[in-house]
């Protein structure tokens, strides 16, 4: 199906002049999210997201934690997804990635950071699932849920076809994203086929979601997304009723777009 024409004028739109600016944007956005102390005011509960959309918000979050501008002290952080099997040692893991770009780099106790494990026996994963799901309503729930967009629409790890209120579970993986896996992996075979991902229940209950994608190779599906049908076919689309949806793209990621009034340019 096309797009239709519109864009829901309750959605709301930040695009940025480039790439470098969006990720600022976005580092505010966690930055004032940590130094509020979240809803709990026992400190902020931050879900994290990998890929290399979000790598230079987080260079951008280390640079502030360097110049003292920022504590992770007080945080708690859950990571949306990982693959299954691979161990967290594989330097293509998303919890080898967290740890190079972030969690290493700031003052966050690695006691308060939660991703799935990649290492879960088959037969323990209902209740790791389960765990992780428990562990993020006991820290209060999600203050901000940081969110990338897959080529087909994914969001973490929930690819075309997921339920809407789906939880933390394992997922099989499709063609096109283990395709766009299999660089960084030397070769399509070494991708595994499956994940750990929380689903988009799990992200819908984030009180605040920042979806963000960067580059002319989004414009398509970020079209799709956000003006199209409300689908599970296209599972970036189930966010947008969300009250706290924030969407923040480049110039070209946001090229497919209709023009709309309200839609926040810098
Ligand atoms: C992976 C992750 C997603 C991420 C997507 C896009 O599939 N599971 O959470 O949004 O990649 O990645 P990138 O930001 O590299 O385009």
């Amino acid at each position: 199906m096309n797009p239709t024409d519109s864009i829901d004028a309750s959605l709301r739109i930040t695009v940025c002049d480039s790439a470098a600016e969006a990720q600022v944007l976005v580092a505010d956005r966690i930055a004032a999210t940590i130094v509020s102390g979240g809803v709990t005011g026992h400190g902020a509960v931050l879900g994290l997201a990998t890929g290399r959309t979000p790598e230079g918000v987080y260079a951008e979050l280390v640079r502030r934690h360097e110049r003292r501008e920022l504590s992770f002290g007080e945080v708690w952080a859950f990571n949306l997804d990982e693959y299954w099997p691979l161990p967290p040692e594989h330097p293509c893991s998303f919890a080898a990635a967290m740890r190079r770009d972030l969690i290493d780099r700031v003052d966050l106790d690695p006691a308060h950071w939660w991703i799935p494990d990649g290492t879960c026996p088959e037969e323990r994963l209902v209740e790791h699932a389960a765990e992780f799901e428990a562990r993020v309503v006991s820290t209060g729930g999600l203050d901000l849920q940081l969110l990338g967009i897959g080529r087909n629409g994914h969001v973490a790890f929930n690819e075309p076809g997921s339920p809407e209120d789906g939880r933390t579970r394992r997922v099989e993986l499709q063609a096109a994203t283990r395709e766009d896996a299999a660089a960084a992996f030397g070769g399509l075979d070494a991708v595994p086929r499956s994940a750990i991902s929380m689903g988009l229940g799990t992200i819908a209950s984030a009180r605040r979601l920042l979806l963000v994608a960067l580059g002319s190779h989004k414009a398509g599906i970020v079209a799709r997304a956000l003006t199209g049908p409300v689908t599970p076919e296209v599972p970036a689309s189930l966010l947008r009723g969300h009250p706290g949806l924030e969407v923040v793209l480049d110039r070209a990621a946001a090229a497919e777009l209709p023009a709309r009034a309200g839609v926040i340019e810098r």
